[in-house]
Parts: structure tokens; C-alpha cells; sequence
């Protein structure tokens, strides 16, 4: 099957899907007419599409954990726990590192080791091997709609299977479950593997059932640029409404800033509809996801609650329609279930508070805005321009390419080229752009910013700001400061400087 953007030949579709329901014995269950006429009869209160509309039109951000044990009771238990004493507005269904790498079988140990032991072994919900009856028990059970929501490349089997089994949103994408997650899997077969992904959800929109669909919009984490992140979603986001999906919702993960973050929640929207719009596509509607930091946390569970709450502020303040909550254990691991409804009453919390505030357009966040949409747009129309009008062959020739290059990736078919390094307000600019398809004026405006950084620093821009950078969330700092004597002489004028931007004397310790 040669690459295109276009819509799955059906032949195509039903010859894969043959081989993926054969790939575990619970694909036998699935049957797709039965699976129409299950969805038709869940409340409108449950699908995740309804919800998400009428929160967009009533300006509400929704607070939405991450959660999965491995048996079917215990992850009942621990969704009913969130609904019930967090007040989550949707619920997740997070899947299990083996089935996230289609291996059943070890899913399948993971789940009589966890009955043996009286304790969840699996880092997630197996909802393969539980098969659809399972999953309906977790739909049927819940009052709030769910999502499955995983980090898997090839995912076509477990959406088979979950959909089937009635859940009304699904995350993932080609790119943002490829690049971030997997080392050798080229981007050519994760987004043909997606687009089978998107096409079966097209094909339950045809007959009148909602899907959510959702790109996983962080990437890597805190350090990669608005504009990456956004080209990425925008493309996924084409290649997912050009098979059939209507409910998109793009994300954008925490970077730091506040006006970096909220001008990009602003952009995300706006770019996506601009170049969906601009290919030929109006059946779709469109809401954003905010990701809480997913960089390193605190230990210490007050800190903690601090970077939780500096998310839900910024989600509150950038409008966006969804945020994906942290959770006091974070940096420990699966959280329990206390401390995952504590992270989502910790958010709830400020985004009520928030809910009727806005941030006023200034200069300064106009001026975030304008270079986000620049850059994205400059990253966007190279990939069409090298996919000679196809996004899909376009994206792929874009990652060879370094048109499009996410920071720290562990994929090979990533090129790996560009630094991103914090400037003096910890907004997340790049010290090397590697081969984006940027202009003179968008490279100064960069160098500019972190010229300026390196001024306050005492220090030349180099590559030793961007460890500083990564290891400044250690220290429960966003800028990676120097520490050595040279630098601390000119403390003075930096001092001055910080008064005067609002930086506070504790972030340069
Ligand atoms: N339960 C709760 N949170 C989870 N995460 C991953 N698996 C689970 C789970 N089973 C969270 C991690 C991290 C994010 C990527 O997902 O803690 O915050």
C-alpha cells in the first residue's frame, strides 16, 4: 500500500483487518455491527464527543487523570475512585507497557501474576486481553465518558477492541506515538498503522457513533517548541479527519512559560483549522488538550502540588477545553488512587476559580502568538511543499529531512539536529535550528531572546544551557542557571534585570 493521505481503499481496510483480529484471540469478539448498535445506546452524558462540544461552547476546561491496574475489578474500583472522590470530568483508561508493544503474551503473565499476588504487577490496563466484554464493564460502570489512552505504534488491535467494547475517545497518532515512544519503527508504517486507527473510527462515524480522536501533543516533553509540537498536531490532525474522524481534539504540552503556553493554546486551534481548511476539509469540530508538566517532579508531595497547580492555572488562562492532570506521586510512579483524586481536586480547584478570567492581549503575548503561527505555518508549508500536496508523503519527508525534528527523541527516524535552550523568562527558544525551514527574521528573533539570557548569565550561548535546562527541574527551577563564581559576580546586573521582568531572587540560587 503506497503512502497517501487520502482515504483508506476499503479492500484494503477489511483485508488488514482479518490479520490484526487474528492477532489475539479476543479479536474474535469484536463485531462491528453489533459494536454500532452497543454505542448507539450509551448516553449522550457518556460520549466523550458530546462533553467536549458542550464545554467548548460554555468556555469550561475539563480535568481529565491518567489511570490503569491490571485486573478488571481493581481498575473499576480505582475509575469509580476518581469520578466519584476527584471529581474527574472524563476518564482515562490507561493501557500497559506490553500491550502498548503488542505483546500479549507478557500481558497475559502480568495479569495471573497480579491475581497470584493480590496487586496490580501490569503499569496499565490490558484491555486486549480483557477483551470487549471487559471493556464494556469499564463504559457501563462510569458515569463520565472514557478514553483509552496509551503510547502504542502499532495500536490497530487494541482500538478494534476497545471501541468495539464501547469507549468513545481514543489517543494517539502516527507521529506523536512513533517519534516519542519507539526507537526502529519507521514513521511511513506507524502513520499507515494510525490511519487504519482513523478510517475504523470513520467508519463508526458513518453510522452515526462518535469517536474522539487524539494526537498525543507533548512529544518528548517540556523542551520542544510550540511550533513543532503544533506541526506535528495540525498534520495528525489532517491525517485523521482525511479518514473519516469529526471530534478531534489537538494538545499541547506545558512548557513553563505562561505566555508561551497560553499564545500557544491560543495558535493550536487556529493553525489547525487554517490548514485543514485549507486541504479541503469542513466536517470536523475541534478542541484543545493541555498536558500538566511532563517533565521531572518534586519529590516532595507540597512541590509537587506547586507544579500541579502552576498547570491548571495556565489551562484555565489559555482557555484550553481539556487538561491532562499529574498527580502527587509523579515522581514515583503509579500513583494511588488517593493521590491521583487529589491531583485532579488540586486542579478542579483552580480552574473553577479561574474559569471567568482571562489574560488580557498584550504586546507581549500578541508578539508570542504571530511567532508561533509564523513558525508553524513555515514548518507546515515545507512538508507540503516536499509531499508535493500530500501531508502523509510530506511528513515522511520532512523527518529525513530535519523539517521536522522533536528534541530528545529516541527514534532513529527522527534527525535529532535541533537545541532547544530556555530564554531569561524560561520561555522555550532555539539555540540550533538544525534544518527547520525557518526565515532570517524568525532566527534572529531566537537568538535575540537567548543572546539576551546568555547577557544576564554572564556566558555565552552554548549547548551547557541546555543541560542546565534539563537538570533545572531537579533543583525546582525552570531555567537552568549557572552556579560558578564567574557568573555569580555579575549577580548584581542580573538582579537588576530579574526585578525588573518579575524574576525572583530564589530561581537564581
Ligand atoms: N496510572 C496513572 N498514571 C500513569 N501514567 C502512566 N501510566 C499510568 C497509570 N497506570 C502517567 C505517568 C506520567 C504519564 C506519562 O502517564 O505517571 O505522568
Amino acid at each position: 500500500m503506497e503512502l497517501t493521505v487520502k482515504q483508506m481503499d476499503p479492500e484494503e481496510f477489511t483485508r488488514q483487518r482479518q490479520e490484526v483480529l487474528a492477532q489475539w484471540i479476543t479479536g474474535k469478539d469484536v463485531d462491528f455491527e453489533e459494536a454500532v448498535v452497543y454505542h448507539k445506546n450509551i448516553p449522550l452524558s457518556k460520549v466523550f464527543a458530546h462533553k467536549l462540544e458542550e464545554g467548548k461552547r460554555q468556555g469550561i476546561t475539563f480535568a481529565q487523570p491518567r489511570a490503569g491496574v491490571a485486573l478488571l475489578h481493581e481498575h473499576l474500583e480505582l475509575l469509580q475512585y476518581l469520578q466519584d472522590e476527584g471529581g474527574a470530568d472524563f476518564l482515562p483508561t490507561t493501557i500497559d507497557s506490553y500491550t502498548r508493544q503488542n505483546r500479549y503474551t507478557e500481558a497475559q503473565a502480568g495479569i495471573e501474576e497480579s491475581r497470584a499476588v493480590g496487586r496490580s504487577m501490569l503499569n496499565g490496563f490490558p484491555a486486549v486481553n480483557h477483551g470487549v466484554a471487559a471493556c464494556r464493564q469499564v463504559v457501563e460502570k462510569m458515569q463520565v465518558p472514557v478514553q483509552v489512552r496509551h503510547g502504542t505504534p502499532d495500536a490497530r488491535l487494541l482500538a478494534e477492541i476497545t471501541l468495539a467494547g464501547g469507549f468513545t475517545a481514543y489517543e494517539g497518532g502516527g507521529i506523536s506515538y512513533n517519534i516519542p515512544y519507539a526507537k526502529d519503527v519507521s514513521i511511513e508504517s506507524t502513520i499507515k498503522y494510525w490511519q487504519y486507527v482513523d478510517r475504523l473510527v470513520g467508519l463508526y462515524e458513518e453510522r452515526g457513533v462518535s469517536i474522539n480522536r487524539e494526537p498525543f501533543g507533548p512529544l518528548t516533553g517540556t523542551l520542544v517548541p510550540p511550533a513543532i509540537s503544533h506541526a506535528v498536531a495540525v498534520i495528525e490532525g489532517v491525517l485523521a479527519v482525511a479518514q473519516g474522524v469529526r471530534s478531534l481534539t489537538l494538545g499541547y504540552g506545558q512548557c513553563g512559560n505562561l505566555l508561551q503556553d497560553v499564545a500557544a493554546l491560543h495558535t493550536l486551534p487556529v493553525v489547525a483549522e487554517e490548514y485543514l481548511k485549507k486541504l479541503g476539509y469542513s466536517n470536523f469540530d475541534l478542541t484543545t488538550v493541555f498536558h500538566q508538566w511532563m517533565g521531572g517532579f518534586p519529590q516532595d508531595e507540597a512541590k509537587a502540588y506547586g507544579v500541579i497547580s502552576w498547570g491548571a492555572t495556565v489551562a484555565a488562562l489559555g482557555k484550553a477545553t481539556k487538561v491532562i492532570v499529574k498527580t502527587p506521586h509523579e515522581a514515583l510512579g503509579i500513583p494511588t488512587k488517593e493521590a491521583n483524586a487529589a491531583g485532579i481536586r488540586t486542579t478542579k480547584q483552580i480552574l473553577n476559580m479561574l474559569k471567568d478570567q482571562t489574560l488580557p492581549m498584550t504586546k507581549e503575548l500578541a508578539l508570542e502568538e504571530q511567532m508561533i503561527l509564523r513558525e508553524t505555518r513555515a514548518i507546515l508549508d515545507k512538508v507540503l511543499e516536499l509531499g508535493e500536496g500530500d501531508i502523509a508523503v510530506g511528513a515522511v519527508r520532512a523527518f529525513q529531512a530535519g523539517v521536522i525534528d522533536v528534541p530528545f527523541a529516541p527514534s532513529r527516524f527522527n534527525a535529532g539536529k535541533i537545541l532547544p535552550a530556555r530564554d531569561s523568562q524560561g520561555a522555550v527558544r532555539m539555540l540550533d535550528f538544525g534544518n527547520l525551514p525557518f526565515d532570517t527574521e524568525i532566527k534572529a528573533f531566537h537568538q535575540e531572546r537567548i543572546a539576551l539570557r546568555g547577557r544576564d548569565e554572564g556566558r555565552d550561548p552554548s549547548f551547557q544551557m541546555v543541560i542546565d535546562d534539563i537538570y533545572a527541574i531537579g533543583k525546582g527551577m525552570l531555567v537552568g542557571r549557572p552556579r560558578s563564581k564567574e557568573a555569580g559576580l555579575r549577580w548584581s546586573a542580573f538582579e537588576e534585570r530579574g526585578a525588573m521582568s518579575g524574576i525572583s531572587q530564589c530561581e537564581i540560587k
